[in-house]
């Protein structure tokens, strides 16, 4: 099928679906590439993948699998109790360790409360890498934004790879 009756054929699905909804879909603004996002301190994927880590080092998914975890702070200070630890990005990362709190880290990418999204269905069942919705995040010092999380590129993946595009599927509750 080419592209562009994939892209009719999701359109018309859209049209077809919302004429029986309360509510209308809009799709949501993305600025692609986002601007870089501040965060409590300044981690780099870029240094810690090149020491040979991996994404799911970190990233752990539990349970159900919805979510890609943040990583540990006692983690953290496996390796930092000993290296850098004159640093002051590593004495904020140390006091947090102490309190045993959390890093308020910012998200990068966010779906809202009415979308079902589960990690371990795309990464261990469809076995999508993390690059395909995150970027080259191994090669960035800082993220943002790379990937589109709209309605629509989920649509067109699933069209793409055969996986099914019934409203239900993504917004269980409606
Ligand atoms: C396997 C060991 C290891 C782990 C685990 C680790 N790091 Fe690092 N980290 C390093 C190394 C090596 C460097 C680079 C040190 C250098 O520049 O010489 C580094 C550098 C840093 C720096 C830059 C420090 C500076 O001032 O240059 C920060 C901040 C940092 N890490 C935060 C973290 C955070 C947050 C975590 C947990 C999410 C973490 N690290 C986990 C090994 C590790
Ligand atoms: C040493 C631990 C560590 C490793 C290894 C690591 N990350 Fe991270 N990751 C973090 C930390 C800490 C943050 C929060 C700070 C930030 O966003 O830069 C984060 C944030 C992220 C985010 C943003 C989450 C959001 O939406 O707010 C994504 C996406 C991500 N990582 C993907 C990856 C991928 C893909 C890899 C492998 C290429 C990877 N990470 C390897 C520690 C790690
Ligand atoms: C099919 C697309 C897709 C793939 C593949 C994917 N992610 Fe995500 N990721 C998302 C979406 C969408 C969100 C926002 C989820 C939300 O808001 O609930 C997200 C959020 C995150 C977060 C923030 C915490 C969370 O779960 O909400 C981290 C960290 C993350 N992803 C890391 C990874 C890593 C590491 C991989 C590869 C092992 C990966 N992601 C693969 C789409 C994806
Ligand atoms: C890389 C292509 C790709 C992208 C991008 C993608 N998906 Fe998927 N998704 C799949 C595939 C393939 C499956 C079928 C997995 C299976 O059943 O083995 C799937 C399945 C699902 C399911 C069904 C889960 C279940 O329990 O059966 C949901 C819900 C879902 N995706 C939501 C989303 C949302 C929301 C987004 C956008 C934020 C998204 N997907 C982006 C490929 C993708
Ligand atoms: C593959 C996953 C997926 C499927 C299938 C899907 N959606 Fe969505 N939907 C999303 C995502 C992701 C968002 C949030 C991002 C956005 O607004 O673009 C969203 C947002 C929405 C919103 C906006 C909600 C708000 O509060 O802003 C409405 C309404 C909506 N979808 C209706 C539908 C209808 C109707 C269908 C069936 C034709 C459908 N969706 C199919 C993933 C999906």
């Amino acid at each position: 099928m080419s592209l562009l009756r994939f892209r009719c054929s999701i359109l018309l699905l859209v049209a077809v679906a919302l004429t029986g909804q309360q509510k209308e879909y809009k799709a949501k603004e993305e600025k692609i590439p986002g601007d870089p996002v501040k965060q409590p301190i300044a981690y780099s994927h870029k240094v810690h993948v090149a020491q040979g880590m991996k994404c799911m080092n970190c990233h752990t998914i539990p349970g159900e699998g919805f979510l890609a975890a943040y990583p540990k702070e006692t983690m953290c200070m496996g390796c930092h109790s000993t290296i850098k630890k004159e640093s002051p990005e590593i004495q904020k990362l140390a006091a947090f360790a102490g309190r045993k709190e959390a890093v308020p880290w910012a998200r990068v990418y966010r779906v809202p409360d009415i979308v079902w999204f589960n990690h371990s269905v795309h990464v261990k069942q469809a076995k999508a890498e993390c690059t395909v919705c995150h970027g080259d995040v191994g090669q960035r010092e800082v993220l943002f934004q790379e990937k589109s999380t709209s309605m629509q590129s989920c649509m067109a993946c699933h069209a793409a790879q055969g996986a099914p595009n019934g409203c239900d599927v993504c917004h269980a509750s409606q």
